[in-house]
């Protein structure tokens, strides 16, 4: 009879990813900075050519990929050249890291329960672009990260860890931003290196790690 290995030491096949990203690329370079999870990043793909993302890719060896918005006539049409990279890169699953643009559905079937975001709220408080000001302007006492699957609403999908920050009074979006992205790249390394050796699995609207 074959032994029962714990659950940890179960040989698991590897999911290689993309990281999308937007903008000055922080959560990529915690991730590029994780030893466990930087060979399993295969692409860095952004929709801005300036972005500082795209730099600490190419920094790294790290092939890169644009996707311009503006050359693609509608959602759909720029969310499928994004697939085709990503399949084309051999990567099987997607991190965004502040991506800034909405995927189609389309590309959201084409990863099933294969495509992960960080948040700088604790949702479902606070979706959307302005996350960080709305939760200032509110006036709360707690906010802070949110890592979840995508499904086809934004900022919706299950969610698999979040991490409260305390808001101080005095605080600006900078200052708790500041303070929210430091808890990013603690967690959101922790949660891609789960989902590339295979140990994140979605029940429903519940996330279990093993
Ligand atoms: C992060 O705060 C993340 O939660 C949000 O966009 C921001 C990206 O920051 N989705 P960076 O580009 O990783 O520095």
């Amino acid at each position: 009879m074959r032994p029962t290995l714990p659950p940890r030491q179960r040989p698991e096949a590897h999911i290689d990813i993309a990281v999308l990203a937007s903008g000055s690329g922080t959560n990529l370079q915690a991730l590029i900075d994780t030893p466990s999870v930087r060979p399993h990043i295969r692409l860095v793909v952004s929709d801005n050519p300036d972005a500082q993302a795209l730099t600490r890719a190419e920094d790294h060896g790290i092939a890169t990929s644009v996707v311009g918005w503006a050359d693609h006539r509608n959602r759909d049409s720029f969310s499928v050249a994004i697939a085709d990279a990503i399949e084309q890169s051999g990567a099987k699953g997607v991190v965004l890291a502040g991506f800034m643009r909405i995927l189609a559905r389309s590309f959201i079937d084409r990863f099933p329960e294969r495509i992960l975001n960080i948040h700088p709220s604790l949702l479902p408080a606070f979706p959307g672009s302005q996350a960080v000001e709305t939760a200032i302007d509110h006036g709360v006492k707690v906010s802070g990260v949110t890592v979840h699957f995508v499904d086809e609403m934004v900022d919706h999908g299950p969610i698999v860890a979040q991490v409260p920050v305390a808001v101080r009074p005095g605080d600006t979006v900078q200052t708790l931003h500041q303070r929210i992205r430091v808890e990013e790249h603690r967690i959101y390394p922790e949660v891609v290196e789960a989902f590339v050796e295979g140990r994140l699995r979605v029940e429903g609207r519940r996330v279990d790690w093993r």
